[in-house]
């Protein structure tokens, strides 16, 4: 059974700038609330309820976030305000919450490897909080934690990009073993668009098993110098197995300005306003 979720939440944030000098990206909040805890949800409903995050320099309000903050509720008790923080609560009741420092900001594997510290041996999802997935019953970790019961293996969830979109994603190639899953067989890290070997984009949802800690420690970095997940996943899936897995519902890129800005509208017209 997975229990533990992990979310890489120690990057710079570089595209939005300034607001992410001194506030973590993933605290940015889309409408009244902040990505992560979107990705908190999401977790739990899949029933993983040990939330691991790696932080950094600068990202003490993503540890305030999962605390309760007695003032404010001293303040607040008794008006109509204490609904606003109904979710919050409800996640920090049913969640535990542990904490690992990335010292250096050497990418995403490397991000990965740091949380070795509070996963252990056991196989666990990781949500990248930047990516806001959006589906009304059947959240996309849920639909992933189904697989892995069935497989046993690590699974990414992939998309369909345009070809001129490939330079910004890890691209694979598959075997097809249904309409929607895909044995992998290959996996280039942000390929110019002659270069990809499909449109199929891994996104910020994995299915890790542990083995994937000893495979990123021993992946030499790769482009741009940092220590890609891609690159490890690629000999996991040459040495055992890994699927991707193309999920259903909406994904949102809310590390780029204009799918925050998509992001914030559609959750405006279709959740906020619908609640
Ligand atoms: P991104 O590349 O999207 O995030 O990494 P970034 O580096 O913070 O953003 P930009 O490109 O400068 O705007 C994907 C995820 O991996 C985490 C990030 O926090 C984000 O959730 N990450 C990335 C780490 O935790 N550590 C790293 O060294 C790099």
């Amino acid at each position: 059974m997975i229990k533990k979720c992990l979310f890489p939440a120690a990057g710079y944030g570089t595209r939005f700038l300034p607001a992410t000098k001194s506030m973590p990206k993933e605290m940015m909040p889309i409408v009244n609330k902040p990505l992560i805890e979107y990705g908190v949800e999401e977790a739990l409903d899949a029933g993983l309820n040990e939330i691991c995050i790696v932080t950094g320099r600068g990202k003490r309000a993503l540890a305030d976030h999962f605390d309760t903050n007695y003032e404010l509720e001293h303040q607040i008790k008794g008006t109509s305000k204490e609904e606003t923080l109904k979710d919050i609560r409800h996640l920090i009741e049913s969640c535990t919450f542990s904490y690992t420092r990335q010292r250096e900001m050497k990418g995403l594997g490397h991000a990965i490897l740091t949380g070795r510290a509070i996963i252990g041996d056991e196989p666990f999802a990781v949500v990248l909080a930047d990516d806001l997935c959006i589906h009304p019953d059947d959240g996309v970790l849920s639909q992933m934690v189904r697989l892995y019961n069935q497989f046993r293996c690590s699974i990414v969830a992939i998309q369909e990009v345009p070809k001129d979109q490939t330079h910004k994603y890890g691209v694979i190639a598959g075997d097809i073993i249904r309409e929607d899953l895909f044995r992998i067989t290959d996996m280039i890290e942000k390929p110019k668009p002659e270069n990809a070997p499909s449109n199929l984009a891994i996104i910020g949802r994995y299915i890790l098993t542990p083995d994937i800690f000893d495979i990123i420690r021993d992946t030499p970095p790769g482009k741009n110098g940092e220590v890609q997940i891609t690159d490890a996943l690629l000999s996991q899936a040459k040495s055992g197995c890994v699927l991707g897995y193309k999920f259903k519902g909406k994904r949102f890129d809310c590390g780029s300005i204009e799918g925050y800005i998509e992001a914030t509208n559609y959750c405006y017209d279709n959740l906020y306003l619908k609640k």
